[in-house]
């Protein structure tokens, strides 16, 4: 496999092309944004642990029949995916009330919601990732109604099982947000990346915070809480 040009550079990764024509290589950075990019940092080590932790969760995911884009991690902080066109929504999904939710409809921080909540937002820096609806995703024309069906219903299969499997390792999972691309040959693919930076974990008994927030809010020991999940995971902290 050939590492060639840089494709595209966002906020915590990088994407190449490859001399395989259906295949590009993603390497994940040490950098964080919050806010929409208004507070910038570097969690040490986050790469190589986002990197790791993806891979686990996508092949769990492939387990589990959801097909997705993750071929292969090839290096501490790279892995080969499969080429898709990522479609410009985030679908968050979400158990607890935290975050933007808790805020949105003045729910305590922590609310059991009495069934996931599944929400679309427009990924769009300069609008500032808005959320919205199908009615919007329809007059956009960000997707069929057909796609929109699908991501909705394996977003719901993907928070099952994770949902299921983490709590083994007593985690709760909070709310994540998952994204999706299109093959060349139209097939929509589960895509980008799965780890504390794009989910809410708490520690099942003490409900500490186990991903991104320990970086949004300040409250420390950020590369401890991404060491943490990894080994809960089941893998292993090369640091
Ligand atoms: O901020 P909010 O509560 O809406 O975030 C919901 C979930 O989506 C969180 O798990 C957060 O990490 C994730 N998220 C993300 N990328 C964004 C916005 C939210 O990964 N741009």
């Amino acid at each position: 496999m050939e590492k060639l040009e840089l494709l595209y550079e966002g906020k915590a990764k990088k994407i190449y092309r490859t001399n395989k024509k259906e295949q590009f290589l993603v390497e994940y950075k040490d950098d964080a944004t919050a806010f929409n990019g208004e507070k910038k940092g570097t969690i040490v080590g986050k790469g190589a642990l986002n990197n790791q932790m993806s891979a686990i969760f996508f092949q769990m995911l492939s387990e589990k029949g959801v097909e997705n884009h993750f071929v292969e991690r090839i290096s501490p902080i790279e892995q080969i995916v499969q080429k898709v066109k990522i479609i410009p929504l985030e679908v968050v999904v979400r158990n607890i009330a935290a975050g933007s939710l808790a805020k949105r409809l003045g729910l305590a921080e922590g609310t059991a919601l009495r069934h996931p909540v599944v929400e679309f937002y427009y990924k769009d820096d300069e609008l500032g990732d808005p959320l919205i609806n199908d009615s919007h995703i329809s007059v956009l024309q960000l997707a069929t109604p057909e796609q929109l069906q699908q991501m909705e219903l394996v977003s719901l299969k993907v928070n099952e099982i994770l949902s299921e499997y983490l709590l083994t390792r007593k985690v709760l999972l909070v709310d994540f947000k998952l994204e999706f691309g299109l093959t060349e040959d139209g097939k929509l693919l589960l895509a980008d990346e799965i780890s504390p930076d794009t989910c809410r974990f708490w520690d099942a008994d003490s409900k500490e915070k186990l991903d991104k927030d320990r970086f949004r809010r300040d409250l420390g020991h950020v590369e401890e809480a991404y060491q943490e999940m990894l080994k809960r995971l089941g893998g292993e902290v090369l640091v």
